[in-house]
Parts: structure tokens; C-alpha cells; sequence
């Protein structure tokens, strides 16, 4: 098995997590993204992960320096954080989400935030246990997402 390897996530990036997001499924963008489609352009890619409002990007690689994940924490409000994680398909269930998580939290811990929050769309068996392992607990919002919180 390669070796995963997490690093922050830099603007020599944006092209090939453009390419991962161009690549997913319908459903996948539906439950990373709750829409029919995927935020993928080079300049939306910018303002997500290097944007005025970023708090942490994280992106894994395998061993031949393809990106295979991406985490990312964005400011929402005063001390709180929304995060994202989304994994190819092709390298799911190994603990690449759950380590993304932790790099993430770590990286907004040390950047002074402390509360975060995630969105998920239910049934999302996967983000589930990654979330709930890290001490998030669920409120149903309605609409099937379910809001996660995680108080530090
Ligand atoms: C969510 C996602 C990032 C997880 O990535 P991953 O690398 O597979 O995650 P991990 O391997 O670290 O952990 C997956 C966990 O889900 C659990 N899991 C997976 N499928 C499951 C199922 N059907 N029932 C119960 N648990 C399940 C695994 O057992 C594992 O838990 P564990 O660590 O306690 O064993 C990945 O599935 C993904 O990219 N999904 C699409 C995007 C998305 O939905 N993002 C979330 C919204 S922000």
C-alpha cells in the first residue's frame, strides 16, 4: 500500500484538486457539497482553500505526489470554524478522512479557534464515525443535513 502523506494545502494544489473534483460522482458532490455542482474552478478552488476567510487547508498525496484528499476549514463566525473533508473514492475507508480531520483541527487549534462545525447530509455513514470519533455531536436541521458541532 502507498504511503499517504498530509502537507498544507498550496496554490500548486488548485489544479489537481480541480481535477479530483471534476472527477467525482453525482453523489458524492451531493454529500460533500449538498448541490448538483461541485465549487471547481481554479478561482472558486482559490477562495475556499487560500481565501480571505480560510483558517487551515490540508491536502494528502500518495506516494507519486497525486492529491487524493482535501480538508478545509473556513472562519464562519466569531472563534467557529466550518470544515470540509472529501477523499477519492479509490483510497476511502484507510483513515485518510480521520487523519485530514485531525490535521485540520490541530491547524485551527494553533490559528486560536477553538469551536468547530461540519455539515452532512444524511445517511453519510462515513463522515459520521469520522465526526463523531473527534467528540462532534449531531443536531438535525431539517432538509436531511444534519449540523455537527465540537466544543474545545
Ligand atoms: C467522508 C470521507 C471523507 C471519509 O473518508 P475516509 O478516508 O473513508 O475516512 P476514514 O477511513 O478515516 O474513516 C471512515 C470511517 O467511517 C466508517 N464507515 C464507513 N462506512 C461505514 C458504514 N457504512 N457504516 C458504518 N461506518 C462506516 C469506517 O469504519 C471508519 O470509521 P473508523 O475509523 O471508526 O473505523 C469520504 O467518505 C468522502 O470523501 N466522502 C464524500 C465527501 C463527503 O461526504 N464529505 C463529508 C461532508 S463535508
Amino acid at each position: 500500500m502507498s504511503t499517504i502523506a498530509l502537507r498544507t494545502f498550496t496554490s500548486d494544489d488548485v489544479d489537481r484538486y480541480s481535477r479530483l473534483l471534476h472527477a467525482l460522482s453525482r453523489r458524492d458532490v451531493r454529500t460533500r457539497y449538498f448541490s448538483w455542482s461541485a465549487p471547481a474552478s481554479p478561482a472558486e478552488i482559490r477562495a475556499a482553500m487560500l481565501g480571505k476567510d480560510t483558517v487551515a487547508g490540508i491536502a494528502a498525496h500518495d506516494s507519486s505526489g497525486a492529491l487524493i484528499g482535501v480538508a478545509q476549514a473556513s472562519r464562519c463566525s466569531e472563534g467557529k470554524f466550518e470544515i470540509g473533508v472529501l477523499v477519492a473514492e479509490s483510497h476511502r475507508l484507510r483513515g485518510i478522512g480521520g487523519r485530514l480531520v485531525d490535521a485540520l483541527l490541530e491547524k485551527a487549534r494553533i490559528a486560536g479557534y477553538s469551536d468547530a462545525i461540519a455539515y452532512s447530509m444524511m445517511p453519510n455513514p462515513a463522515v459520521e464515525a469520522v465526526l463523531r470519533k473527534r467528540g462532534f455531536r449531531a443536531s438535525l436541521t431539517g432538509q436531511g443535513i444534519y449540523r455537527w458541532c465540537l466544543r474545545r
